[in-house]
């Protein structure tokens, strides 16, 4: 991955202007966390306001139970690529339309993906699987299975802000599985890339680590 060709895109996704999107009162696209040259890529669904906030995605509450995922299966948020579907946060946490996704991806999503090329996608959600897979796709029905997209496996799985709406037995399985998705997820990107480190001695505190991300932002906002 060529830091140059990065550095380029990044300047084009925070001057981007192509959709109603960035006119919705947030402070502009909001960039990846995380390693660029990692093989291991999860893509979620678009920023709430905590993201909005730092220039960086899941980062929030579904962030920080991202991140005690990742570290049950051994790994950790500075060692994966993590962006989203949709790079502006909708107004009023609305869930984004197929077709916005759709325009967004198509610049952006793609780009990265070309880029980082990553050797495994993990989709968290409903909002991301139907962008590879189109709009019956079904998390319900296909978490965990394995799909191709131009030649790299991707897995849906539950999002993690759905986890975070349940209780009881069902957080109790819905957990389960998706420990059981990332440990596959992570088993396969560390076949494809064995000396590839996917884990730091202790997790990072991604607030701490994009402090200055967020004041830069919040100086051009
Ligand atoms: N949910 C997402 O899918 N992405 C974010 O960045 C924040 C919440």
């Amino acid at each position: 991955m060529s830091e140059e060709k990065m550095a380029a895109w990044l300047k084009s996704l925070s001057a981007c202007t192509d959709c109603e999107l960035h006119q919705e009162g947030n402070l502009g696209p909001v960039q990846f966390s995380g390693d660029s040259s990692s093989p291991l890529m999860f893509v979620g669904e678009g920023p709430g306001g905590v993201e909005d906030e730092y220039g960086v995605p899941l980062v929030g509450p579904s962030g920080k139970l991202l991140d005690k995922a990742l570290w049950s299966v051994g790994l950790t948020r500075d060692h994966v690529y993590v962006t989203n579907i949709i790079k502006c946060r909708p107004k009023n946490n609305r869930t984004p339309t197929l077709e916005e996704g759709k325009r967004c991806a198509n610049i952006h999503l793609v780009k990265e993906i070309e880029l980082v090329q990553p050797k495994v996608i993990v989709c968290l959600g409903k909002v991301a699987f139907q962008y590879f897979y189109g709009r019956t796709a079904s998390i319900m029905r296909n978490r965990g299975k394995w799909f191709q997209w131009h030649d790299i496996p991707v897995m849906p799985t539950y999002h993690p802000a759905f986890l975070l709406r349940q209780t009881g037995h069902e957080l109790v399985e819905s957990k389960w599985q998706v420990y059981y998705d990332f440990k596959a997820a992570a088993e396969k990107a560390k076949e494809a890339m064995p000396d590839f480190i996917f884990k730091s001695p202790e997790q990072p505190d991604l607030l701490t680590l994009y402090a200055d991300v967020k004041e830069q932002r919040q100086k051009k906002g």
